[in-house]
């Protein structure tokens, strides 16, 4: 049995992998492999380890002998998914191990813009750290301020305790359905959407790219948000219009911004948001710690691994190719 892997990923779960005798295949080159290079060689094996890369309709058509799909990541919005159901191909995503590590690149974000750290830290490699000016370079302080979660689900909920325990911040959040934990655990309150950005001092963003989350954050939501507040997204790029929010930003209709991710990606160097004073711009790498890698590598391996036995994998994203016809 034999599996394609579209990039490098952490040891620990190439050793699951080598350990269930599976034979590995992998893209080693320093550029994303095409759409032919990817079907050439997902033809020479039974399972797929993709990262990053992008599954179509097309792809499925071509490769539809594959036993498993199994994503590097959460998030599977670039992927499918009716496409791999409709061939019974089960998908595998890695939840929870990124939750907390996610979670610490949207409060490194959050503090970071409200200090303006990105952008006085390139102030001082201009050698532009000159006369002190006791109005000059403040930022905004967080005890006790209101932080809005947009999708309180296990990343969310990690950003929130982590705002509480800190800056003993009021977690308020718009969900489709209530999050109970977190209402009880911290006192969190649930909020429609509109009330949610009039109220927050923070808004941070932890909910899939779909359908109806995308480009959520624009024009009209910018106007609604407090003219001090700070905007953070952590989730994916498309559910932001950049150009509203620049706008927004050059408008001061709020205040700042943080993000790891952009639309597209990768950000271009001279992008305008990486040039204002209230803005904290990260490449994507919210899961990227050593441990978070590891345990996104291992349970990718698992899903692999279950499939090619022909066992039920542990973390389907779409469970209905084992229960459709029973
Ligand atoms: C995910 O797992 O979806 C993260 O965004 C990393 O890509």
């Amino acid at each position: 049995m034999k599996v394609f892997i579209t990039r490098i990923i952490s040891e620990q779960g190439r050793r699951l992998l080598e350990e269930a005798g599976v034979e590995i295949m992998e893209w080693k080159e320093q550029r994303p492999l095409s759409r032919d290079e990817l079907i050439a060689n997902c033809l020479q094996c039974d399972a797929l380890l993709s990262v990053s890369t992008r599954l179509d309709a097309d792809f499925f058509d071509a490769c539809s002998h594959l036993k498993v799909i199994a994503l590097h990541s959460v998030g599977f919005d670039h992927v499918d998914i009716a496409a791999a159901t409709s061939l019974n191909i089960p998908v595998g995503n890695t939840p929870g191990v990124l939750s907390t590590a996610t979670a610490d690149t949207a409060f490194l974000l959050m503090l970071a813009t409200s200090r303006k750290a990105f952008y006085l830290h390139k102030t001082i490699e201009k050698g532009e750290w000159g006369f002190f000016e006791p109005t000059a370079n403040l930022g905004i302080e967080l005890r006790a301020k209101t932080l809005g979660v947009y999708g309180l689900g296990k990343i969310g909920l990690e950003m929130a305790r982590c705002c509480k325990a800190a800056f003993g911040m009021k977690i308020i959040y718009h969900n489709r359905t209530r999050n109970q934990e977190a209402e009880q655990e911290l006192n969190a309150k649930w909020l429609p959407f509109e009330d949610l950005l009039q109220q927050s001092d923070v808004i941070t963003v932890h909910t899939a790219l779909t359908p109806e989350t995308e480009g959520k954050f624009g024009r009209t939501a910018f106007n609604l948000m407090k003219s001090t507040a700070i905007f953070i997204n952590t989730a994916r790029g498309a559910i932001h219009q950049e150009e509203d929010l620049i706008k927004a930003l050059e408008e001061g209709e709020i205040w700042g911004a943080g993000l790891d991710v952009t639309n597209p990606e990768p950000m271009r160097s001279n992008h305008p948001l990486l040039n204002m004073p209230n803005v904290a711009v990260l490449p994507h790498i919210g899961s990227a710690t050593q441990e978070t890698r590891a345990s996104m590598s291992e349970l990718a391996a698992r899903n692999v691994i279950a499939a090619l036995k022909g066992l039920q994998i542990p973390f389907p994203v779409n469970p209905e190719v084992y229960t459709r016809g029973l």
